[in-house]
């Protein structure tokens, strides 16, 4: 079982997006088990994107990160990690491929609806910047058994 860290990004939030983007996850089968609207700072958008802080974009994604609330998701399931970024599609709406979320909804390379952890390592970390322990209610779906085989784990 992994957990990931989704963020449903300003854009999303803006167009009214987080629902039918969180309809595709839970239809999916995946499991919230931590959910928060929050804003993020200068400061937090420069841990969360510490490998981009040097690029030249950097600047205007910040500017966008922190410029209107968020909705900070831990999500979890079975290869989480992979199968939400392959849910994503492509960083750029232009280039995501039909079907995806990015594909469906996005037009741009920046404003691309949803952050999802790349790997393990990443998911470990950003889950840490953005929750803390207490906040993160894990549960067993009731809907388990009818999710996948008893010996699926
Ligand atoms: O989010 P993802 O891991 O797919 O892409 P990334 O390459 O790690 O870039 C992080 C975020 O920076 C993207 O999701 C875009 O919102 C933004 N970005 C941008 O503003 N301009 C670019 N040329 C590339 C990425
Ligand atoms: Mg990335």
């Amino acid at each position: 079982m992994e957990r990931t860290l989704i963020l449903f990004k300003p854009d999303c939030v803006q167009r009214r997006l987080v629902g039918r983007v969180l309809a595709r996850f839970e239809d999916k089968g995946l499991n919230v088990v931590a959910m928060k609207m929050m804003q993020i700072t200068p400061e937090l958008a420069k841990k969360h994107y510490a490998e981009h802080v040097e690029k030249a974009w950097y600047p205007t994604l910040e500017g966008f990160i922190t410029g209107a609330p968020v909705v900070a998701a831990i999500i979890e399931g079975l290869e989480a990690i992979r199968v939400i970024r392959d849910m994503l599609g492509a960083t750029s709406g232009l280039k995501a491929a039909a079907g995806t979320i990015r594909g469906d909804f996005s037009s741009s390379r920046q404003m691309n609806l949803v952050h999802a952890s790349d790997g393990p390592e990443a998911a470990a970390r950003e889950m840490k910047l953005y929750f803390r322990d207490e906040e993160i209610c894990a549960s067993e779906p009731t809907l388990r058994p009818w999710l996948r085989a008893s010996d699926e784990n």
